[in-house]
């Protein structure tokens, strides 16, 4: 039990910490939060949130982390993207052309900051869901019909749909 509290701590230490690296990325990155602020609405860009998540499940080493996002923020492409969802809405994001060692801080801050759930952001999104397109609905809930042949499309929306209302419930009520 001693060992299990211990453990608890270290782990919620080592989250809270920022390596000077990512410090100096937590200050830079302010270039990014013009678009990047979760609170935004409408939306300008996906919540750092889900940017990494995204990142992390690609490359869960921080070093390939961190190229990625240098990588991506010098010469964003479709091909390179691993978000494709937030491009149809709002467009493919803009080069970032930033020293390499500052990209490199902000790669850093990006893998090791515990980002605050982006509840304003899901909250748009599901009302958005939920009002324009009638499919939402019926998506979010046939996820066993749709799940295979026909209305792919739908069916990942309805699924996003309701992946973000799970997510909304869990996190932000
Ligand atoms: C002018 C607005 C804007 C700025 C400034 C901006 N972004 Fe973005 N970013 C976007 C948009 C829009 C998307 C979603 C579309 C896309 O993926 O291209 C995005 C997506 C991303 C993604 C996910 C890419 C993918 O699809 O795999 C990463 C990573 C990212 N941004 C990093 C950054 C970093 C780091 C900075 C600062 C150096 C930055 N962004 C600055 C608008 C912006």
């Amino acid at each position: 039990m001693k060992k299990l509290l211990l453990l608890t701590l270290v782990l919620t230490l080592n989250v809270m910490a920022l390596t000077p690296e990512a410090e100096k990325g937590k200050l830079a990155i302010s270039a990014c939060l013009a678009c990047h602020n979760a609170e935004l609405t409408p939306a300008k860009a996906p919540p750092f949130y889900g940017v990494q998540n995204k990142y992390k499940q690609a490359f869960s080493e921080k070093q390939m982390f961190i190229l990625a996002i240098s990588d991506w923020a010098k010469n964003p492409t479709i091909e390179n993207s691993l978000m494709k969802r937030p491009i149809k809405k709002l467009g493919l994001m803009p080069a970032m052309p930033l020293p390499d060692d500052m990209l490199a801080q902000i790669g850093a801050y990006l893998y090791e900051e515990d980002f605050e759930p982006p509840c304003t952001h899901w909250a748009n999104d599901l009302k958005k869901a939920s009002g324009s397109q009638s499919q939402g609905k019926g998506m979010g809930r046939g996820k066993g019909q749709g799940g295979k042949g026909h209305g792919k499309g739908m069916g990942q929306g309805g699924n996003h749909d309701a992946m973000i209302r799970m997510k909304y419930n869990q996190l932000c009520k």
